[in-house]
C-alpha cells in the first residue's frame, strides 16, 4: 500500500470549513466532524508536488487554459467512462454548484419548474429557490434501505417542467443509478422536452460492483439535452480549488451557457485549480483505487459495527460517493433532541437529514472519508448514545 489513509491530519486552523467552522455550526468545537463533503486524507503528492512547482514561479499572473488541461480531461472521461468528449464541449466552471446556478440562469426563466429528488444535496434545490424558480419534487422512494425513483410522478412532472437536476451518482443517498433506470429517466425527459442538468461530481467515487452510467452518453438523443457536471475535486479532495468542467454537446445549449459565465466574468478561474487537475488526471489512477478500497473498507466496517451493536439504526450502504445515510427513525427522537444528543452527547457532527428536503427527517448524513481510527472512534460513540454501555 503506497499511500497511508490511516494518517490523522490536524487540520485545525487552517480556514476549514468542517474544522474551524464547528463553533459556528454545532455550538460545539470539538465534535468529530463527519459532515461538509471533503476528506480527511492528504490531497496525493504528485498533486501537491506539481501545484508547489507552479507556485515556485515567482509570478503569478493571469493565465488561461490550453491543451494541457483539456486532453487529460478528455482522456479521463474516455478511460474511465467510455465516453467521448471533443475538446470544445468542455466549459470550464469554478465549481459545479455555480455550474448549477448558471445553468438554471441559462435555460429556465423565473416561475418555471425544475425538477429535483429529494432528500438531495442542498444547493441542488436551493439554487432553484435562489433564482425564483419552482421546485417539482420528485421525491425519491426509500425503500428496504434504498432509493428509487418515482417514475410514475415524474412522467407528470415532466409535462410542465424546464429542467430535471439529477444528482449522478446521488448525495446523500448513495445511489448509482443504474443503466436501466438513466434510461427511463431519459425516455420521460425526451418526450417532454426536459433539459437535464447531471450533476456527476461523484463519478470517480463508485463503489466495486457498481459502475457510473454518464447521463448524456446513454444516447445521441439524451446528449442533446444534457448538461453535465464533472469535477475532480471530490475524488482528490480539491474542493478548496474551485475547478469543474460542463461538458455540453449541443452547440446551442453550449453557447447559452458559456454566455451566462461571459457575462458574469467568471471564466478564469485560479491557475491552481487547473493545475490540479491536471496532474489528477494525468497521474491519478492508482491513488484513486486505493482510495476506494479504504473507502470500501470504510463502509464494510460501518456496516458491520451497525448490524452488531445497533439494531434499530437503517444505514443505505452507499453505491458510490463516501457519504452514509442513517435512518435513526425507530429510535423516537424529534430531528432537534437527534442532532443535540449526537453533538453534546455523543460529540459528533453529521449533516441533519431535514437539510437535505423532504424525505430527510430523521435521518443524518454521516462522512466516512476519514481515517478507520477516527471512524471506529465515532461509531463507538453513535452506538453508546444509541444503545448504551456497549461492549
Ligand atoms: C452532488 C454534489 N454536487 C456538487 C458539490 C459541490 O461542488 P463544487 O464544490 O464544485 O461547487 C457537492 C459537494 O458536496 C456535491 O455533493
Amino acid at each position: 500500500m503506497k499511500y497511508n489513509f490511516d494518517k490523522r491530519i490536524d487540520r485545525e486552523n487552517t480556514c476549514s470549513v468542517k474544522y474551524d467552522l464547528r463553533q459556528t455550526v454545532f455550538e460545539k468545537s470539538d465534535v468529530i466532524p463527519m459532515w461538509v463533503a471533503d476528506m480527511d486524507f492528504e490531497t496525493p503528492d504528485f498533486i501537491r508536488d506539481a501545484v508547489i512547482r507552479r507556485a515556485n514561479h515567482p509570478i503569478y499572473g493571469y493565465t488561461f487554459r490550453d491543451a494541457g488541461y483539456y486532453q487529460p480531461v478528455m482522456e479521463w472521461m474516455q478511460s474511465h467512462h467510455g465516453w467521448t468528449v471533443q475538446r470544445d464541449e468542455i466549459i470550464f466552471s469554478p465549481g459545479v454548484v455555480p455550474a448549477l446556478s448558471f445553468a438554471v440562469l441559462a435555460f429556465t426563466r423565473p416561475g418555471d419548474k425544475i425538477i429535483i429528488q429529494s432528500p438531495v444535496y442542498p444547493p441542488i434545490f436551493r439554487t432553484v429557490e435562489d433564482h425564483n424558480r419552482e421546485v417539482s419534487n420528485n421525491r425519491l422512494i426509500l425503500k428496504e434501505n434504498t432509493c428509487l425513483v418515482d417514475f410514475t410522478l415524474l412522467e407528470e412532472q415532466a409535462k410542465d417542467a424546464a429542467m430535471l437536476i439529477l444528482c449522478n451518482p446521488h448525495n446523500p443517498a448513495g445511489r448509482c443509478w443504474d443503466k436501466s433506470e438513466l434510461e427511463r429517466i431519459a425516455q420521460i425527459c425526451l418526450k417532454h422536452k426536459v433539459l437535464v442538468f447531471s450533476d456527476e461530481i461523484h463519478a470517480d467515487l463508485v463503489m466495486p460492483g457498481f459502475r457510473h452510467q454518464v447521463f448524456a452518453n446513454l444516447s445521441p438523443e439524451a446528449a442533446e439535452i444534457t448538461i453535465t457536471a464533472h469535477a475532480p475535486s471530490k475524488t482528490f479532495n480539491l474542493a478548496g480549488l474551485a475547478t469543474s468542467s460542463v461538458i455540453i454537446s449541443n452547440p446551442v445549449l453550449r453557447a447559452s451557457f458559456s454566455q451566462v459565465i461571459e457575462k458574469m466574468h467568471l471564466g478564469m478561474g485560479n491557475l491552481f485549480g487547473s493545475v490540479a487537475s491536471t496532474a489528477a488526471y494525468l497521474h491519478g489512477e492508482p491513488w484513486r483505487l486505493q482510495l476506494i478500497d479504504y473507502l470500501h473498507k470504510n463502509i464494510e466496517y460501518t456496516e458491520t459495527f451497525i448490524r452488531n451493536n445497533i439494531p434499530g439504526l437503517l444505514m443505505y450502504r452507499p453505491e458510490a460517493t463516501y457519504m452514509i445515510w442513517l435512518d435513526f427513525r425507530n429510535f423516537g427522537l424529534d430531528d432537534t433532541t437527534l442532532k443535540n444528543k449526537l453533538v453534546h452527547e455523543a460529540g459528533l457532527g453529521f449533516n441533519p437529514g431535514r437539510e437535505f428536503g423532504p424525505g430527510g427527517e430523521g435521518c443524518m448524513r454521516m462522512n466516512i472519508a476519514c481515517p478507520r481510527s477516527t471512524l471506529t472512534e465515532a461509531l463507538g460513540r453513535l452506538g453508546n448514545m444509541l444503545i448504551g454501555n456497549l461492549p
